[in-house]
């Protein structure tokens, strides 16, 4: 056993050991707007229901350790007091982490992440369509745990209308925990993925993705890519130039099918295997070419 005084070790390691220890956390995708009503949409796995006679969930937005400076969602929690709590699930969790990048302040991570914003019926801030339970909350109180950084603020926020989606619901009416399919925050890179157990997702820390509305309409508009395929394409650095695209062309590069041949249908497959496999940027490049070439 290693026994450890916590202000006897820097601020970055204790917070390593605290998340890699309270784990699995679950994921609150938290969609708040600021004064002049421009959106913003970010995860917190600081978070989790504390109530249910007023119905209480509470989430943490901390304050940047590396700088000591705050987040948009906090600030405009402040601002509005108003915030959605959109669950995270399996087949969002791509775009979930696309939308934790550090964008700056008025960038809309709902496009940015490729997420699709819905009206909700008592608060301002849009609702996620693709999550399977979305809690509008107004926020009674935010209490702020220190000023250095590291310090986290409890957003309080009491939930004024649940939306939840029919498809996970058991013949009872209940949530049924599979249906559910709920993803859940680890150390590091972990997440947890309930009924089948750990992966991993590298953090978008140190690089600021294209984003899915940034990515050619023919692909963001796939009847083959899913939102997760398409939450990792968003994560490229850059659209691959007009000379990649020839070249990839003009090469036939490895894992691409014989253009003459390819249909629709079979160049987004293969695009998605080539995403599946790591080979980010090359399905790209395949997706444009096939653009290129059937113009
Ligand atoms: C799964 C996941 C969970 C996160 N949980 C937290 C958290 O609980 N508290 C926090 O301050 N940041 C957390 N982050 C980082 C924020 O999402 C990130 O700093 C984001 O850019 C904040 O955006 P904002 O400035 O638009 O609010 C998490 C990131 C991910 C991917």
């Amino acid at each position: 056993m290693i026994t450890i005084n916590p202000k006897e070790i820097s601020i970055e390691k204790l917070h390593g050991y605290l998340l890699g220890a309270i784990a699995p956390r679950p994921i609150a995708l938290a969609s708040t707007i600021d004064e002049e009503g421009n959106s913003n949409l970010s995860p917190f796995s600081f978070f989790n229901v504390f109530s249910a006679n007023p119905p209480i969930l509470i989430f943490s937005p901390a304050r940047r350790v590396s700088d000591n400076t705050t987040k948009h969602t906090l600030e405009n929690v402040l601002q509005t007091k108003e915030v959605v709590i959109n669950i995270v699930n399996h087949d969002m969790v791509q775009q979930m982490s696309l939308s934790s990048a550090e964008f700056p302040q008025g960038i809309d991570e709902f496009k940015k992440a490729g997420f699709t914003p819905l009206p909700s019926v008592k608060v301002a801030p849009p609702r996620v369509a693709e999550s399977p339970v979305q809690f509008e909350c107004k926020v009674n109180e935010i209490i702020a745990l220190g000023n250095e950084g590291g310090a986290g603020n409890l957003v309080i926020c009491e939930v004024v209308q649940l939306h939840i989606n029919e498809a996970i619901l058991d013949k009872e009416g209940k949530i049924d925990a599979k249906k559910l399919d709920a993803v859940a925050r680890m150390g590091g890179a972990w997440y947890n993925r309930s009924k089948e157990g750990m992966f991993q997702i590298p953090k978008p820390i140190s690089k600021l993705g294209i984003g899915v509305d940034t990515l050619p309409e023919s692909v963001r508009n796939s009847t083959v890519l899913t939102g997760n395929d398409l939450g990792i394409l968003g994560g490229l650095e850059q659209l691959p130039t007009k000379e990649e695209i020839s070249t990839f062309i003009e090469k036939g590069e490895s894992g691409c099918p014989h253009f003459k041949e390819a249909t629709y249908e079979k160049t987004h497959q293969q695009a998605q295997k080539m995403i599946q496999k790591g080979f980010v940027k090359d399905a790209l490049k395949l997706l444009m070419a096939m653009d290129v070439l059937t113009k």
